[in-house]
């Protein structure tokens, strides 16, 4: 059908001019009709556009004759590309499709720009191979901030980063031991593996709705890094503790499934804070939530210390770009100084509200050094009372796990507050 390609040109053309997948995509699942045979394809084909993008517009930029060609013509002939090369349709087939799609005054044009591809595939495919960028289809900045950061292993970590990312759960130990929830998804002839505390990893990924018990509330969906908080914060029963960015609530539930905690959900988007609300509902949990900044504790604090702060900080998403492709076009070089600065107001603001002997547990989902070890670093350094705590974590280095087919690619670092004189 030519609608998966004329709605997946159209997808990609938004986020070409700056609007977020995660907004597109309910939208093109809509267009297309609800029940279509044809959704997962839409996905596949978006998601996968997106995520060889810059490869395939280095394969465009030797076909097209006029780079300026308008975005909504050049993103169709990326998608074309990518259902040429990537996909699994007859290559005739897939021209079909494209031609079809193709506004009437355009369809030659496509045509003779995808023939042409099919018939230099071997040179295009050696053009984009020559650089790292274009062969591992990444922005040239990305590459090299990664490649500056961690060397002979930054090959790997980007490849991760365009492999489909594993489905995984955590199950819900107020509900049901993680030993039951593997006996019942083995009698629903699931295949998964344990790997390790709550987290169950699915061979294949299916719709939230048909996995058994989610809508009771015994299991959600979590990457296996993500799960690594609840250890690394350490909380102790009965404390009073402060999730500062909590929506949609993963980490904050995950605390809650596991100890009877005075807990308290912060969030500055009231909409996220709506979907943490219903996660705990859901989950059955009993965790207080508040809208609220945290860098201007003033307008939301009462004054009482917190004995762990986890603080989940906004940053460039690197480390979960495989979960949303569109970070790749989206994220500019000096963004992520401009996450690294809000990230240190947030921390700061947050310190104080530390009880003496407490603990504050950061993280972020990114892969660079700037919003992670040197963030890390500076905080240290800006508070004299701050221990860096040692993470005893096997995937840790120096708090950073890359991504790598068992989970994403996060960054922990955590703190102690020296007691006064102490
Ligand atoms: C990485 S997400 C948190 C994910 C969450 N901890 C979980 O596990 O489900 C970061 C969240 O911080 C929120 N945020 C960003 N700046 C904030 C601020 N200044 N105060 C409170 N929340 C903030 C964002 O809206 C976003 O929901």
């Amino acid at each position: 059908m030519p609608e998966v390609s004329r709605i997946a040109a159209a997808t990609v053309a938004a986020v070409a001019s700056g609007a977020s997948l995660n907004e597109q995509i309910p939208q093109a699942l809509a267009t297309l009709g609800v029940g279509s045979r044809q959704r997962a394809a839409l996905q596949d084909t978006i998601y996968g556009t997106l995520r060889w993008g810059v490869r395939l517009d280095a394969m465009l930029g030797r076909l097209l004759t006029q780079p300026d060609t308008a975005p909504a013509l050049r993103a169709l002939l990326q998608v074309g590309l990518y259902r040429l090369f990537y996909g699994n349709l007859p290559a005739h087939t897939v021209v079909n499709l494209l031609v079809e799609a193709a506004p009437p005054s355009r369809k030659g044009f496509v045509n003779a720009v995808l023939r042409n591809a099919l018939r230099r595939r071997e040179a295009l495919e050696a053009l984009a191979d020559a650089t790292a960028s274009t062969r591992l289809s990444y922005p040239l900045w990305w590459v090299d901030a990664v490649t500056s950061a961690y060397g002979a292993d930054a090959e790997a970590a980007l490849t991760a980063g365009n492999q489909h990312p594993p489905f995984t759960l955590r199950v819900n130990v107020r509900r049901m031991p993680v030993s039951d929830y593997l006996t019942w998804l083995e009698d629903a002839g699931i295949a998964a593996r344990h790997l390790g505390g709550e987290a169950v990893r699915l061979k294949k990924p299916m719709p939230v709705d048909d996995l058994p018990g989610f809508a009771d509330g015994l299991v959600s969906v979590q990457d296996w890094a993500a799960q690594w908080s609840a250890d690394l914060l350490d909380a102790r029963p009965g404390q009073r503790v402060l999730d500062a960015c909590a929506a949609p609530g993963g980490k904050a539930a995950h605390l809650a499934e596991r100890l009877d905690l005075d807990l308290l959900a912060l969030e500055v988007d009231p909409a996220r804070l709506h979907r943490a609300r219903d996660t705990f509902t859901r989950l059955g949990l009993d965790v207080r939530t508040r809208c609220g900044d945290a860098a201007a504790p003033d307008t939301w604090w009462d004054s009482k210390p917190f004995d762990r702060i986890l603080v989940d900080l906004p940053c460039s998403g690197s480390g979960v770009v495989r979960r949303h492709p569109d970070i790749k076009w989206l994220r500019q070089p000096g963004d992520v100084a401009g996450f690294a600065a809000q990230q240190r107001r947030i921390l700061d603001a947050l310190w104080p509200l530390l009880a003496p002997g407490g603990r504050l547990l950061m993280v972020t989902c990114s892969i660079f050094p700037e919003e992670n070890r040197q963030q890390a670093q500076d905080f240290a350094r800006r508070h004299a009372n701050a221990r860096p705590v040692a993470l005893d974590h096997p995937a840790l280095r120096d708090g950073q796990a890359l991504p790598s087919s068992d989970h994403d690619g996060f960054f922990y670092a955590a703190f102690v507050k020296v007691p006064a004189g102490g």
